[in-house]
């Protein structure tokens, strides 16, 4: 992607597609839930074999043109929300008529998103009109917000812990200070205050911006959140054999998908242990493999935005439920961090 390249004219390439289709497999027909449409590169996969029919959620409006693509092509078997997917229980309330064979996830940033320099997700733009919003859609506030109004204890807290940055504190003392002289607007601003919190700058590998524009964006999306009430919505969702996949980019989701996927299948370290006895044998997954499977060489050298992908699935084995109270506990820091009040 380059500076001056338009939303439009940046592609999203579907990440590790190959190794989703072979584990949903579509070719056998079956009702699909695409809950990170983007692109459309899982739904449209999906929907050139017959008899596959694909609900799409995606919180962000600008998509909804590429929906409208593939309703044209496919009105009886495409259907589209503009929904977040904390809310897949409020868009499909019956599990019996639906019985999807797989509910999958794609987390994080399209390439149009990141491409859009008015939506000031990048922090390589340069653009005049970048604007430091960070929304990717329904959101209360934006990082302008955030950056120009959240209290310094709090900053601190989410550059550290949601971006993983060790000098989460510098950076939020440098936002502090800077945002009192004049307003941080752009995505520019931003990283002329993280380079001078950051000591030598330009000698990390990567650009040290990297951490706090995660930071802030997972902030202002409430990303973490996120993605525990929507496994666990998908998780009601689902009947006997019905897949739930995974792909996520950072190691704050894998975290989360990895524990989700342990807790409810029963591996080792479960700490199901703290349930009623009558729920401790019960796993409401299967997992077949441990590890996380990630893209191969040849799709990284094409696409690098893959290389950090992780993949985990995991297959329905009851029918019944039984709320996941321990992910809750286990992971009420990012809860509360994601809920602290601008
Ligand atoms: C990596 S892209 C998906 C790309 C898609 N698989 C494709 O092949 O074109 C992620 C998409 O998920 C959407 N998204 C992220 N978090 C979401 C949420 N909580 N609810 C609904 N959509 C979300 C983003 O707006 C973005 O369009």
């Amino acid at each position: 992607m380059n500076a001056t390249m338009t939303s439009e004219e940046t592609k999203h390439q579907p990440v590790m597609l190959d190794q989703v289709l072979s584990i949903i497999s579509p070719q056998h027909g079956g009702t699909f839930i695409d809950c990170t449409f983007g692109g459309g590169g899982y739904s449209s996969a999906i929907l050139k074999f017959p008899n596959t029919k694909v609900f799409a959620i995606d919180r962000d409006e600008t998509v909804k043109k590429y929906a409208g693509n593939l309703i044209e092509k496919f009105p009886k078997r495409f259907n589209f929300f503009q929904e977040k997917f904390s809310n897949l229980g409020k868009i499909f309330n019956s599990k019996s008529k639906l019985n999807p064979k797989a509910i999958i996830f794609d987390l994080g940033l399209s390439s149009f998103q990141l491409s859009d320099h008015e939506r000031g997700f990048s922090f390589n733009s340069n653009n005049p009109k970048s604007f430091l919003s960070m929304k990717m859609g329904i959101n209360k506030y934006s990082a302008y917000d955030v950056v120009n109004n959240l209290d310094k204890k709090d900053l601190t807290n989410i550059i550290k812990i949601l971006g993983d940055e060790k000098d989460g504190k510098h950076i939020a003392n440098k936002i502090v200070e800077s945002r009192t002289e004049k307003k941080i607007k752009t995505p520019k601003d931003l990283v002329d205050i993280i380079a001078k919190a950051k000591k030598r700058y330009n000698k990390y590998k990567k650009n040290p911006a990297t951490k706090t524009f995660q930071a802030i964006r997972v902030y202002v999306n409430k990303e973490l959140t996120e993605l525990i009430y929507g496994l666990i919505e998908a998780t009601k969702l689902l009947s006997n054999d019905g897949i739930l996949l995974v792909v996520s980019f950072h190691s704050l989701e894998d975290r989360i998908v990895k524990y989700f996927f342990n807790f409810y299948s029963n591996l080792k370290g479960n700490p199901s242990r703290y349930l009623p006895s009558e729920n401790n044998n019960t796993a409401l997954f299967k997992v077949l493999s441990k590890k996380s499977k990630t893209p191969e060489i040849s799709e990284i050298k094409k696409n690098i935005r893959s290389r950090s992908a992780k993949l985990r699935y995991a297959i329905r084995n009851e029918d019944l439920f039984f709320y996941p109270e321990e992910l809750k506990k286990k992971f009420i820091k990012y809860l509360s961090l994601e809920n602290s009040k601008i």
